[in-house]
């Protein structure tokens, strides 16, 4: 059978028949520009997908992975390694919260939350505790695709398919959207910290002793941006202390300054006892993943004969070399060009931008923290979800402007560089295409 090369391709996340009708491809990028098969320069408001905070092909990250691409491409992670990955932890672990001193690589967000639920379970059963397995997540979580992350995740469209195998001893808390009370709020919201006692009653259903971790997004991103209200990350953390439950905070998206430091644990001054990263880690150049945990938790491990596997769990390519570089790279840009106060600053200007679109009557709400924001538009009522897309497809087509909707939700993520004046242009170019659709 003959097909064509856009034929072949499955798209992830993406409605493939649809796409091809007016295909967003793009050849080239330059720091804050992609230029698109037809050679046009088309803005880019949402930093690659969360990942590319420094703009795109940064010369120093660039540099850093092709010297080594011609230096050592590959070794083998298992029983083996390299000088850069174990110097990429270092670095790591010394920008973490100070109770987090070890790093596990992964090569993607979906992978770190898989590996740091194993890490939670197999900590508990090293520590005599076999019998805590269960795992809370929250509704409208994302914590990617794979089995884990997708059971404790809480976005129904992700799960309807393969909903005949999740998981089986997982618990959602509720989430903490709530338009009565919480519309058009900038920052965190007021309303809503006593949903974290919601983990109690979890606790008293199923017992303590037999839940393992609870994982969150500090700020909920592809959900559609939900900023935790104020005293509710602390809640979770004084409950998960009090009763021996692991916290995992799943930063793929808020670490390395996306909310202004270089994780969302700094920022809201919460210690969780696992970190999930992925994206901002290598600027979105090589997939690179990583879980950080604490030293009880590492030390947990480290125990019998030296010469036993401790932990039964790694990939092909974890700690790879050229991820590594780019990881090593990045980091020295983030500090050299002292991108997370930069993304602090800008932050008080990009509220300001975003929600003044709260005026536009297709608008119902619109949520900020650090540099993410969320413009929920009023669903068509025939095709939920329709004018979202549309309205990413006309930014694109129409504004030279890239953009994310997750259904109604326009969705938006600066660089950390980002120029006030292009994100304001930005956020016009969404309201003529917001007009467009409303007439
Ligand atoms: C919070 C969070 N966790 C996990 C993931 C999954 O990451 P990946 O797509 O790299 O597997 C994402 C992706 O957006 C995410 O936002």
């Amino acid at each position: 059978m003959s097909q064509n090369s856009s034929q072949a391709y499955w798209m992830p996340f993406t409605a493939n028949r649809d796409f091809e009708s007016a295909p967003r491809r793009v050849s080239r990028a330059t720091r804050h520009h992609y230029e698109t098969t037809d050679g046009r320069q088309v803005y880019d408001l949402f930093s690659g997908l969360w990942t590319s905070g420094l703009g795109h092909c940064h010369p120093t990250i660039t540099e850093a992975i092709a010297t080594q691409a011609g230096v050592l491409d590959f070794n083998m992670s298992f029983q083996f390694g390299n000088e850069l990955a174990p110097r990429l932890a270092q670095q790591l672990t010394a920008l973490a919260p100070e109770n987090l001193s070890h790093c596990f690589f992964t090569n993607s967000g979906s992978e770190s939350v898989d590996t740091a639920l194993k890490i939670a379970l197999a900590y508990h059963r090293a520590c005599g505790q076999p019998e805590r397995t269960m795992l809370i997540g929250r509704e409208r979580g994302y914590h990617g695709v794979n089995f884990g992350g997708m059971s404790v995740g809480g976005i129904p469209n992700n799960q309807k398919a393969f909903s005949g195998n999740l998981l089986p001893r997982v618990a959602h808390l509720p989430h903490t959207f709530n338009l009565e009370h919480n519309a058009f709020s900038k920052g965190q919201p007021g309303w809503g910290g006593h949903l974290a006692d919601e983990l109690t009653v979890l606790i008293d259903q199923h017992g303590a002793e037999s839940i393992a971790a609870v994982i969150v997004e500090p700020v909920a991103g592809s959900t559609g941006i939900l900023p935790p209200p104020a005293g509710y990350l602390e809640k979770l953390r004084t409950i998960c202390t009090d009763h021996g439950i692991l916290l995992i905070f799943d930063e793929v998206i808020t670490a390395f300054g996306r909310i202004g430091e270089p994780f969302a644990a700094q920022r809201f001054g919460i210690q969780p006892d696992l970190i999930t990263l992925a994206k901002g880690l290598t600027n979105g150049t090589v997939p690179m993943g990583a879980v950080l945990t604490t030293d009880t938790i590492y030390q947990a491990f480290m125990t019998g004969p030296a010469e036993t596997i401790e932990l039964f769990h790694g990939y092909t390519y974890s700690g790879h070399p050229l991820a590594a570089a780019a990881g090593l790279a990045t980091l020295e840009v983030y500090e050299q060009e002292q991108s997370f106060a930069g993304a602090r600053a800008l932050e008080p200007e990009f509220e300001k931008a975003v929600h003044s679109l709260a005026d536009h009557p297709l608008v119902v709400d619109v949520r900020n923290f650090g540099l993410m924001a969320g413009v929920d538009l009023a669903p068509d009522p025939d095709a939920p979800g329709r004018r979202g897309l549309v309205a990413h497809k006309r930014c694109f087509h129409d504004e030279n402007l890239v953009i994310r909707n997750a259904m109604d939700t326009l969705q938006f993520a600066p660089f950390l560089n980002a120029e006030l004046a292009d994100i304001e242009r930005g956020i016009e170019s969404v309201r003529r295409v917001l007009d467009q659709i409303n007439s």
